[in-house]
């Protein structure tokens, strides 16, 4: 069955979600959760699942996105992930260092691309006026928030809406939508889920 990492910096609430999911015939097994951030609850979340974690801490590396990514690459390299799903991982990656891994990973972002990449998506949507929001999972490229959609699903959004509301709402489709992507995708199947 085909390796999968996964690329947290927070809660890990998408991490759970895939490590949840590859289970009996599933055809992708998990081998690493790999956090920039000591402090990241996801970390214990993997741990108690007997997954295998490892910390790589940006903050010592003082913005040289190389070297960090060098210490990372190492990481990867020692457990041979066949694919790397980034999910809550909130460092920028350099061109050299996704090129490495193109075709090989995915992200998951917090609106319907390619609308609003970058942070604060939910805020941004509320402020648009627009009728509805989402997520997509998408294969990652050199630019930031791009590359092939692999996935999207959509949610309404209310009348009273806050960006946190909405967060939530957002959310649990997130849940759904990047096990069912990664599924696909380990088969080798690279067609797009809508969800609904
Ligand atoms: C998720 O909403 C994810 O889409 C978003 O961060 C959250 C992480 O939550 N990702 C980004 O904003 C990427 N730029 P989690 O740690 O509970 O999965």
């Amino acid at each position: 069955s085909k390796r999968v990492a996964i690329l947290i910096s927070g809660s890990g609430s998408n991490m759970v979600s895939l490590l949840d999911s590859m289970t009996g015939d599933h055809p992708a097994r998990p081998v690493l959760v790999l956090s920039n951030n000591p402090q990241a609850g996801g970390l214990e979340k993997a741990r108690a699942r007997d997954v295998a974690t490892a910390v790589v801490d940006h903050r010592p590396f003082k913005g040289d996105r190389p070297a960090f990514e060098a210490a990372l690459q190492a990481e990867l390299e020692r457990h041979a992930p066949d694919i790397i799903c980034l999910a809550g991982f909130m460092r920028v990656l350099t061109a050299g260092f996704v090129q490495h891994w193109q075709g090989r990973m995915l992200n998951i972002h917090p609106s319907l691309l390619p609308k609003y990449k970058g942070l604060n998506t939910h805020a941004r949507a509320i402020e648009a006026g627009d009728a509805e929001a989402g997520c997509t999972v998408h294969e990652v490229t050199a630019e930031l928030d791009d590359g092939p959609i692999l996935g999207q699903a959509r949610v309404p959004v209310l009348p009273d809406d806050t960006p946190d509301l909405l967060a939530k709402r957002v959310l649990v489709q997130e849940h759904r939508l990047y096990p069912a992507v990664l599924r696909r995708y380990a088969e080798g199947d690279r067609r797009p889920v809508m969800l609904p």
